[in-house]
């Protein structure tokens, strides 16, 4: 099937990481009088949808924020819900995610969560671990700020032991720190859902990132949309600060 606006992409200016945030599948399914979970369930329909299209465009990362440290406030149903759900995506996926030479990565303090859970992720990351195309990472009990503060720790105890000298702390230190430290800083942050906020997601990462938001509810988020955003972004211009060329 025809994809519209797909003719119009430049290949040369891709986006190298694309991040979204995967919001409104509370709302998605509210307006049709289905349970929040369906709603969740849908976004994992979308999800699938849009890994396998980037991999397709030859976008070298994917992050996508599942679920955040202050997720936990929710009802612990639908917590269980949500980490139930992508237990079973994780393991319906591994065959798909490998087809497509996706390698899957985790950011975040997933190693907290219950130990059920923990071993199907490593299993689902080792699985995936010798493809060498699109890095799926998905932030799992991820927050921002609480990823700053344990790479202030690490650096810390790093001076405090006389291994770092504080003169030596730069970016480029502070980023190894982080859980991205291998990979590249996000070009494009997608946020759906009509909401324009970043919740404590990527704060070092997006400092030069081009943020791009629209209405669709994340399950209703096609792949038109997804054009229509890179779209956007190869018309813009980045400065990083600088003056134009
Ligand atoms: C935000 O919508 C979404 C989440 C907190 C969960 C995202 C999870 C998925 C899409 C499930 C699949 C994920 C993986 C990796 C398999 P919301 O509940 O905050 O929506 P609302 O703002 O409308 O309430």
């Amino acid at each position: 099937m025809e994809i519209k606006g797909l003719e119009a992409i430049d290949r040369n200016k891709l986006p190298t990481h694309i991040a979204i945030i995967m919001d409104g599948n509370g709302r998605w399914a509210q307006k049709r009088g289905l349970p929040r979970i369906a709603g969740h369930w849908a976004g994992a329909e979308t999800l699938r949808s849009i890994v396998e299209f980037c991999a397709e465009l030859n976008i070298k990362v994917l992050t996508v924020f599942a679920f955040s440290t202050e997720n936990w406030k929710r009802p612990q149903d639908e917590v269980k819900s949500i980490l139930n759900l992508l237990i079973y995506y994780l393991k319906k996926e591994v065959d798909i995610l490998n087809k497509n030479n996706i390698k899957l990565m985790m950011t975040g303090d997933w190693q907290e969560l219950p130990p059920r859970i923990r071993e199907e992720i490593k299993k689902s990351i080792e699985l995936t671990s010798n493809n060498t195309g699109m890095i799926l990472n998905v932030a799992l009990n991820y927050g921002s700020r609480r990823e700053i503060l344990r790479a202030c720790k690490s650096i810390s105890y790093m001076v405090a032991n006389g291994k770092l000298n504080p003169e030596d702390i730069d970016e480029k230190l502070f980023k190894k720190h982080l859980f991205t430290a291998d990979l590249p800083d996000p070009d494009l942050l997608i946020r759906p859902s009509g909401e324009l906020r970043l919740s404590n997601f990527l704060l070092w990462q997006i400092a030069y990132s081009e943020l791009w938001f629209c209405d669709a509810y994340w399950p209703d988020f096609k792949k038109e949309d997804l054009i229509r955003a890179i779209l956007d972004y190869q018309r813009r211009e980045r400065r990083f600060g600088g003056l134009t060329k």
